[in-house]
C-alpha cells in the first residue's frame, strides 16, 4: 500500500485513513462547543483514559446522544481546533503530556498490532526501531520528530502551550497520573468545578486503573475484529509505564533524541515537566 492510500494529508499534517477522512477533519474543526470539555492529547499519551474522540470519522454518529457537558478527545495541534473553544465561558481543556521517549515505543508497538499500518516503510517509528538493529541513520532520525500522524510532538506541545484559553485549559501529564491517580483526579475535578467525594474519587480511580481498562471489553478493543487491532502482536494496554524507552533506547540515540527535542524547545518560554536524558 502506499502512502496515499494509508494517510490523509490535511492541512499538512498526515491522518490515518482509518481513523479520520476530510470530512471528520472538517466536522472536527466546525465543531460547535458548548460548555464541554476536551481533553488533549498528542498519540500514545494515554488518550483512552479519557473519552469519545473529535475527529473521528464516527463521532458525527454518536455526537446527538452526547450529553452535555460533553466529554470529548482530540489530537489536533491548538490551531486546527474549532475557533468556538476559545471563545470566553465556553469549554474547558486539559492537555495531557508523556514523555516522547514513552510515547515512541507505545507507537512501534501501536504499529504492530494495527492492520491499518501494514506498510511501514515509511513511518517513522517503525524506521526509528529498524534502526535500533542497525546503525543510527540521521534522516531515520530526522523522521522520528516530523513525520509522525498529527505532525511533530514538539510542535504540539508548543502549540498548546501558546493558547488563549487562559484558565480554562489545565496541563496534566501521563506520568503524573501514574504516580497518583486518585490526586489526578482530584485536581481535575477541581479544575472543572467539580468537588467529588472521596469515596467517587476511589472509584473511578479503579474503574480507570490500567488493569481494570485492560480488562475491561468497552476499553480494551477486544470487541475490535483482529484484522484491524491484532492482540496476538501487541495488546493496546500494552504496559501502562513509565519510563519503557529505558528498555529501548542505546546510549546513542538517547543522546540524539535528547539534543533534538531540545533544539526543537530553543527559545520556548516554558520547559517540559521532566528532564529527558
Ligand atoms: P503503552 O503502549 O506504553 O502501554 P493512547 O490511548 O493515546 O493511544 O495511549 C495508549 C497508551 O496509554 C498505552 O501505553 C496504554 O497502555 C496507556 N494507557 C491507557 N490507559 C491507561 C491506564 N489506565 N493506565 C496507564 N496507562 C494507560
Amino acid at each position: 500500500m502506499s502512502r496515499e492510500e494509508l494517510y490523509i494529508q490535511y492541512h499538512g499534517l498526515f491522518f490515518s485513513k482509518e481513523a479520520h477522512s476530510v470530512n471528520s477533519l472538517k466536522f472536527a474543526q466546525e465543531f460547535s462547543f458548548e460548555n464541554d470539555v476536551i481533553a488533549v492529547t498528542y498519540p500514545k499519551s494515554g488518550t483512552v483514559w479519557m473519552a469519545p474522540w473529535l475527529e473521528n470519522n464516527r463521532l458525527a454518529m454518536v455526537v446527538d446522544k452526547l450529553k452535555s457537558p460533553r466529554v470529548l478527545v482530540t489530537h489536533f495541534p491548538y490551531h486546527l481546533m474549532p475557533r468556538a473553544l476559545s471563545c470566553i465561558c465556553l469549554s474547558q481543556a486539559i492537555y495531557v503530556m508523556r514523555n516522547p521517549k514513552d510515547i515512541i515505543v507505545s507507537f512501534y508497538y501501536f504499529h504492530q498490532m494495527t492492520g491499518f499500518w501494514k506498510i511501514r516503510e515509511h513511518l517513522t517509528t517503525y524506521l526509528f526501531f529498524c534502526s535500533l538493529q542497525k546503525k543510527m541513520n540521521k534522516t531515520l532520525w530526522f523522521n522520528v520528530l516530523l513525520l509522525v500522524v498529527f505532525g511533530k510532538w514538539t510542535d504540539h506541545v508548543k502549540s498548546w502551550k501558546h493558547n488563549n484559553l487562559g484558565d480554562r485549559i489545565m496541563f496534566i501529564t501521563y506520568e503524573e497520573m501514574k504516580e497518583d491517580l486518585p490526586a489526578a483526579l482530584r485536581r481535575i475535578s477541581s479544575f472543572l468545578g467539580k468537588n467529588l467525594s472521596d469515596e467517587t474519587i476511589h472509584t473511578i480511580a479503579e474503574h480507570c486503573s490500567f488493569n481494570a481498562m485492560k480488562d475491561n471489553p468497552m476499553s480494551n478493543f477486544s470487541l475490535v475484529p483482529k484484522t484491524y487491532m491484532d492482540s496476538d502482536k501487541s495488546t493496546f494496554f500494552r504496559k501502562g509505564v513509565v519510563g519503557d524507552w529505558k528498555n529501548h533506547f542505546t546510549p546513542e540515540q538517547l543522546s540524539r533524541f535528547t539534543s533534538t527535542i531540545n533544539k526543537e524547545m530553543e527559545g520556548e518560554s516554558f520547559s517540559l515537566p521532566w528532564s529527558l536524558d
